[in-house]
């Protein structure tokens, strides 16, 4: 690894009670590029800009997909990653999906390593504290012609974070507009999949929604994913989310409820959750929750669902009664080291 230490370090301006989560950059960020048919070396080298022209493949073509992932402090200093190896395998599946060569998992473990050890005082302690860590690939060659591109960068820029929408929030479940189709790239993290979502969330947010609930996109009939997150619903002491397919990303925290839900002993159903179970479930009192689950939020709890014009309430639950809220601790306590990890999963 090539590392270039900065000379200018920031870290003495940052006040962890007081930044903005995704605006606020460490001091360092990891970069390696591929040309001529390989990967060179992983650089660490100071945060910054990096020069490119607007004829770059990845910004005319997309061709770029990302991840999300954390490093956590607890109380005596010591961080951790949590499960690196699922967003590894996932960055690679979204890079063989969008015909971007495949990383290696010495580039990708090595570049985040070396990252959060030499920037580690950037990583707030505390909870809902973290740092959030962005690895992401890119075409870089500069050529119009539509084609796969032949050079790229692998890149990793972090974040420090903390609880974002913590408050619940009102969704409207999509009835026109769709996030993925069948075939398409919605089990890849890839950067267009967002850009699509933006212009229906912006719609929603103007109807008095904060997200979306995406349903699929011939019928409108299923759940699929929910904002930026996957989803789950508890109809009595039940709990649904749908089962992943080319549409619906292998969220990591998805696989963690899941596993955890099992451990508690909460009956879980993968499937199809249909939006007219949901329905007829709140119309007749038996919808205790809907939530979201995400690297970044966590959890996001959702107070009312809009459908077809309808505003449609969700019980108030308070953390004890709330399986989303238990979940979330359990997972968190993991992720902090302050709970026993069964499961292996802090690294
Ligand atoms: C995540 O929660 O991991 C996300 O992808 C959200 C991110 C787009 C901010």
């Amino acid at each position: 690894m090539i590392i270039q230490k900065s000379t200018n370090p920031r870290i003495s301006t940052f006040d962890p009670d007081n930044f903005s989560f995704g605006n606020t950059f460490i001091d360092h960020m990891i970069i390696c590029e591929y040309e001529n048919g390989k990967w060179g070396d992983v650089q660490l080298v100071p945060y910054g800009p990096i020069g490119f022209t607007p004829a770059m493949m990845g910004v005319n073509y997309g061709q770029a997909c990302f991840e999300g992932m954390k490093a956590y402090k607890d109380k005596d200093g010591h961080v951790f990653l949590f499960r690196p190896e699922k967003n590894f395998q996932r960055i690679n599946k979204s890079a063989k999906r969008l015909a971007i060569p495949e990383i290696s998992e010495d580039i990708f473990l090595e570049g985040l390593k070396a990252l959060v050890d030499i920037d580690r005082d950037w990583i707030p302690h505390g909870e809902g504290m973290s740092l959030y860590l962005r690895p992401l690939l890119f075409a870089t060659e500069e050529a119009l012609k539509a084609r796969i591109s032949e050079k790229y960068m692998f890149a990793i820029v972090a974040t420090p974070a903390k609880s974002y929408y913590t408050a619940p929030v009102s969704v409207k479940i999509a009835d026109h507009y769709s996030r993925a189709a069948s075939g398409g790239v919605g089990a890849a993290k890839a950067a267009g999949n967002y850009a699509a979502s933006f212009y229906p969330t912006q719609l929603a947010i103007e109807e008095g929604y904060e997200q979306i609930i995406w349903t699929d996109d011939c019928s409108h009939e299923y759940f699929e994913e929910s904002g930026t997150m996957n989803v789950f619903v508890r109809i009595n002491d039940t709990i649904y989310t749908p089962k992943t397919s080319d549409k619906i990303l292998d969220g990591v925290t998805r696989d963690s409820f899941i596993q955890l839900a099992k451990k508690r002993g909460i009956e879980l159903v993968i499937g199809d959750v249909k939006v007219s179970d949901v329905i007829e479930a709140q119309r007749n009192g038996t919808l205790k929750e809907v939530w979201g689950v995400g690297t970044a939020v966590v959890t996001s709890i959702f107070q009312a669902l809009g459908y077809q014009g309808e505003h449609l309430l969700l019980p108030e639950l308070s953390d004890e009664e709330s399986f989303a809220a238990m979940l979330k601790k359990d997972l968190v306590d993991i992720q902090t080291n302050n709970a026993e990890d069964p499961f292996g999963w802090r690294v």
